[in-house]
């Protein structure tokens, strides 16, 4: 499912211009993380993605749905979003029922429901923790049920916010494997994120963003290769794809493979 984003401009109440002209294409299938830094405008950009938030100027389109024209709960079919926060998006008495409430939400009859359940608990590793309250869970393992609440809707799309935030590195790579396996299942997902490592092993696009502009898009290798204009944005890239840069490696390295590679060359 499509994303188009048009000449998007959006400024809050308080006269806050949050996006001054954000345009963005992401196919079906694409895993797109988004970086920045704080008050760049990322979390204002993917609120726009489900309704939450409405252009002040410019069109934002799900699969040829204008956001404008349909209701949040309709969007709630299309587009999945992991809050930023947990504590604002979690409100159910047990791990179970919360992951539960999206898909009967969305209506699905009681076979779908707990197949879409068991699957977002086993693949967020919550499978043993159905009957506990998300809060006598810690602040990671509640990031976990977030996730899974979402997952269950078996939605198109997915946008994390910051998923990794706080998160011990364990917990970082349940994390990965999750993108992993919605990439296999040819789920479009969207992360915003602050982890520059994360982002380099997880992502083949990156969006570069800084007040309320799109700074850099593209392939996760030339856009990690841009470190005088990240540094703007108070991006830095991974320490081997620096070290690489020091080194004179004639392509951008990302990862130990790629480093590891250019100097055998
Ligand atoms: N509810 C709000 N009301 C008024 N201004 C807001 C609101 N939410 C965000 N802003 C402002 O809009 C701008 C963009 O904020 P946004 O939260 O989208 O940035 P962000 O890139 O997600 O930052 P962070 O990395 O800190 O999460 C900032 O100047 C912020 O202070
Ligand atoms: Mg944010």
């Amino acid at each position: 499912m499509k994303i188009e984003i048009k000449d998007l401009y959006f400024t809050y109440p308080t006269g806050v211009e949050a996006l001054r002209g954000i345009s963005l294409t992401v196919e079906s299938g694409e895993q797109v993380a988004i970086v920045g830094q704080n008050g760049a405008g990322k979390t204002t950009l993917v609120k726009h993605l489900n309704g939450l938030l409405l252009p002040t100027r410019g069109q934002v389109k799900i699969g040829g749905w204008d956001t404008t024209k349909y209701p949040v709960a309709k969007l709630a079919s299309r587009v999945g979003y992991v809050f930023q926060n947990p504590d604002e998006q979690l409100f159910s008495r047990n791990v179970g029922m919360e992951v539960a409430f999206g898909p009967k939400n969305l209506g699905f009859d009681a076979e779908r429901v707990e197949a879409l359940v068991n699957d977002a608990l086993v693949l967020t590793q919550l499978a043993d923790k159905t009957e506990t309250n998300p809060y006598d869970l810690s602040a990671t393992w509640r990031k976990m049920v977030a996730l899974a609440s979402i997952l269950s809707m078996d939605t198109d799309i997915l946008i994390f916010d910051e998923p990794t935030t706080g998160q011990d590195a364990v917990n970082v790579a349940r994390i990965a494997h999750v993108i992993a396996e919605l990439r296999k299942r040819g789920k479009t997902v969207i992360t915003i994120t602050h982890d520059i490592d994360f982002c380099a092993e997880n992502f083949e696009r990156v969006i570069a963003m800084s007040q309320g502009k799109i700074l850099l898009d593209g392939r996760t290798n030339d856009v990690l290769g841009r470190e005088e204009i990240l540094a703007s944005t108070y991006v830095d890239p991974p320490q081997l794809t620096r070290l690489g840069k020091r080194l004179g490696f004639k392509n951008t390295v990302r990862n130990q493979e790629e480093f590891l590679n250019a100097l055998k060359k």
